[in-house]
């Protein structure tokens, strides 16, 4: 039988008291940031996560800094008792929820301000999210102070971002990538996805073969622009808007000179479907 309790924390005391009794018996700490709603894609993060730790924190906290106007912070989806499950069938070792007083008090001020990956594609069109995104890391990792954090590649640019700010930052921990999780249809999982009608989530599926026929025809060779209008064109088919479709360098996200992929590479989508917003990306195979 499964024991569905599991120890929460509400606040950085309570957090810290816990991690500490950790560290004190010589086990090693892994964290799994979320904004909660948990599907597979997470679950497989808090696995991966207790694959190289002894312990795992799970946070859950829908932060406010990486939403902008008009965007869906009041409806993204909330649902604590089922996470709360989910995260102890997974044997989670304590669930971190902080409410907003605590990340963001009265006279809060500091906002982290970024370059290099996080530039371009996801900033273009939500130029507060990496900020956002950034300031809250940092701010959890101070307070749980991990030994590693696992990140999915479901949002790549993000991974890119956290990896910069740990090494700009001399953070003292490793960044573990996990693969991204997809339904049978291939759409990547996602707490968004729940946006979807039925009709969407039909169309969704397709987001994943355009960005692999696009990453395909790039390996064999095919000129990026063409390669890339085609699949520009085969989105804006299937989307009710496009915001881009990208071939970017893997490890930089700068764009390629020339109309030609010079070594490893990623391709990048964002797709709007009524409400929903879709990101997906797939690494480009080696030639
Ligand atoms: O990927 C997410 O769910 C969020 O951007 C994160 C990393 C939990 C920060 O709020």
């Amino acid at each position: 039988m499964i024991n569905l309790q599991i120890p929460h924390a509400t606040t950085i005391r309570a957090l810290r008291a816990r991690v500490k009794s950790w560290r004190e018996a010589g086990e090693t700490v892994g964290f799994v940031p979320t904004m909660g709603a948990l599907h597979d894609g997470h679950l497989a993060l808090v696995r991966l996560a207790r694959a190289h730790c002894d312990r795992v924190v799970t946070s859950i906290f829908v932060n406010p800094a990486q939403f902008g106007q008009g965007e869906d912070l009041a409806t993204y989806p909330r649902d604590g008792v089922e996470d709360a499950s989910k995260l102890a069938k997974e044997r989670c070792d304590l669930i971190y929820v902080p409410d907003r007083e605590i990340m963001y008090p009265d006279h809060y001020t500091t906002m982290l301000t970024l370059e290099g990956p996080a530039l371009g594609l996801e900033s273009d069109f939500r130029p507060h999210f990496f900020g956002g995104v950034a300031t809250v890391v940092a701010k959890l990792f101070n307070q749980v102070r991990p030994d590693v954090a696992v990140f999915g590649e479901k949002d790549y640019q993000q991974l890119l971002v956290i990896r910069q700010m740990v090494k700009d930052l001399d953070f003292d921990l490793d960044i573990i990538a996990g693969e991204t999780i997809r339904e049978a249809d291939g759409l990547a999982m996602s707490s968004r996805n729940a946006y979807l009608n039925d009709d969407q989530r039909q169309r969704a599926g397709k987001l994943n073969e355009i960005l692999k026929s696009f990453g395909g025809a790039l390996h064999s060779g095919a000129d990026l622009t063409e390669a890339q209008a085609m699949a520009m064109t085969a989105a804006q088919d299937v989307f009710d808007g496009v915001d881009y479709v990208q071939a970017r360098c893997a490890t930089t996200l700068q764009s390629f000179d020339a109309g030609k992929v010079t070594g490893p590479a990623r391709v990048l989508a964002a797709v709007r479907l009524g409400d929903a917003r879709l990101i997906d990306n797939c690494a480009v195979p080696a030639s």
